[in-house]
């Protein structure tokens, strides 16, 4: 029920093949791929190529989260690189509804994402139209920055929806996650994590990862 995601996007990029078997060794359930375009974050970070060229060192869930403006163009060339999950952002230029229809039709699992000033409300009338929610807690663009506790109100009232319309939808909280923090989310209603600094820079990732199961599971 719990899954931690480690987010390659603080790992050493000149080893990202190893960094991503060693994260499958490590015990990890996904592997989260930030993708940036430099415009609707300010950051570019890289994209479905780099993507493709680690796919068959790592038999991980691939948990691509879009950071780019136009995702529904993009999104059979991240099919195609190997993403199994493919998470866009509702503040971004493509139709919604379209674009989770797109990801289901390439045989994905969808994720809708909101950043930090994005009402929960917003995610409401697609609910039953998507596998997860992302509840950014930290403005998207940067790893490293730190956990916003004012989004937990958020994951709380998506997570109640949720559970009002008995559905089955998982929701995905990145930014600032570490052994505190997410206890502080999953006690909100979190249930997939994303991990960048805290597992890449941990003296032992499998430790962390378990670390981050254990107390978001407690
Ligand atoms: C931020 C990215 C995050 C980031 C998390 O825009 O979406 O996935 O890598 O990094 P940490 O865990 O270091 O906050
Ligand atoms: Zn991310």
């Amino acid at each position: 029920m719990y899954k931690i995601s480690p987010s390659v996007l603080a790992s050493d990029f000149s080893r990202l093949g190893d960094e991503a078997e060693r994260m499958e060794k490590c015990g990890a359930d996904y592997l989260h791929l930030d993708v940036m375009d430099g415009h609707f974050v300010p950051n570019i970070s890289f994209g479905a190529p780099v993507i493709s060229s680690i796919r068959n060192r790592c038999g991980l869930v691939f948990d691509v989260h879009l950071m780019i403006s136009e995702p529904l163009k993009y999104i059979d060339d991240f099919k195609k690189a190997g993403a199994d999950l493919i998470t866009f952002h509702i503040e971004s230029d493509s139709p919604v509804e379209e674009t989770l229809d797109k990801i289901h039709a390439v045989g994905c699992k969808t994720g809708l994402s909101i950043k930090p000033k994005t009402p929960a409300e917003d995610v409401f009338p697609y609910l039953d139209k998507t596998d997860m929610i992302l509840v950014m807690t930290v403005e998207p663009g940067f790893g490293g920055q730190s956990f916003m506790y004012d989004t937990m109100d958020k994951v709380t009232a998506i997570r109640n929806e949720i559970n009002r319309r008995g559905l089955d939808v998982d929701i995905q909280v990145d930014g600032g996650i570490n052994e505190e923090t997410v206890k502080v989310a999953a006690k909100a209603g979190a249930n997939v994590f994303v991990a960048g600094s805290a597992v890449f820079r941990a003296e032992d990732a499998s430790v962390m990862i378990e670390t981050l199961r254990k107390n978001a599971e407690n």
